[in-house]
């Protein structure tokens, strides 16, 4: 993960509100991700491996309505984690929730493999592409072949002008929620623009070669995306 975005218990706590900012269809992302793995799973019982667990708005969104579906959540951040936890208590969703303190390196090796993934909001964080390549690639060796995959990450060209035009929008984003508007292109500068933007092309590139097929992007909003797929 670069350095300028560890989770760590200030960032945690401030995650909930600054996240609906930065992305007003935030919790609309997740209904929609709901309604694609519902169309696949039908009735059936299904297991769900949600890389970038913390702050538990996965199980939270997904796990109350859903009560055959079983969650394995894996995060870094302990603090991220910690309020995953929490959730996952308050909701009486202990049963069906496992939580995983580290990366996927850490998942022990499973007895059967997973009928779907998440990665939401996480890949940005991971500069190097070969990083990237093996999270990708070790998510989808251990889904079920023809498992839904869903990333959610920021794309854009970090040198063009398509994505300085979106940041303008992300910009106004925080300006409407009340900040100082002075105080934007700092953000820019010394926190958005600090995490790994790659190029729409790019991040369905790295998903094909990481085993996945049919890469649809669904979902869109300031400087992120959503891509739909599935393990080969
Ligand atoms: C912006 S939060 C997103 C959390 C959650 N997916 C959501 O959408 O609310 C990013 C999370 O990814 C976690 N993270 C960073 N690098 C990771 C990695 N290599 N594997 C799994 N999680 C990671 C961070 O600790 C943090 O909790």
């Amino acid at each position: 993960m670069t350095k300028e975005f560890t989770f760590n218990s200030d960032i945690a706590i401030a995650y909930e509100a600054n996240t609906r900012t930065s992305i007003p269809t935030y919790d609309m992302l997740f209904v929609m991700i709901q309604s694609y793995y519902r169309v696949q799973f039908g009735e059936k019982a299904a297991s769900l491996l949600v890389i970038g667990a913390g702050g538990g708005n996965e199980l939270s969104a997904w796990g109350p309505s859903n009560p055959k579906w079983t969650f394995t959540g894996v995060d870094p951040s302990k603090e991220m984690l910690e309020i995953a936890k929490n959730k996952t208590v308050q909701l009486g969703l202990e049963s069906r929730v496992r939580l995983i303190h580290g990366t996927i390196d850490d998942l022990p090796l499973p007895d059967s493999k997973f009928d779907a993934a998440s990665c939401i909001l996480v890949l940005h964080f991971i500069d190097d592409d070969q990083e990237k390549l093996k999270l990708l690639g070790t998510i989808k060796d251990h889904l079920k072949p023809g498992a839904p995959f869903v990333l959610v990450s920021a794309y854009g060209d970090p040198d063009g002008a398509e994505l300085q035009d979106r940041l303008n929008v992300w910009k106004s984003f925080w300006v409407d929620a009340g900040h100082e508007s002075s105080k934007m292109d700092e953000m820019v500068n010394r926190g958005i623009m600090k995490i790994s933007f790659l190029p729409e092309n790019h991040i369905e590139q790295l998903l094909e070669e990481s085993g996945f097929t049919n890469i649809t992007r669904f979902y869109s909003t300031g400087i992120m995306a959503g891509w739909i797929c599935h393990a080969e």
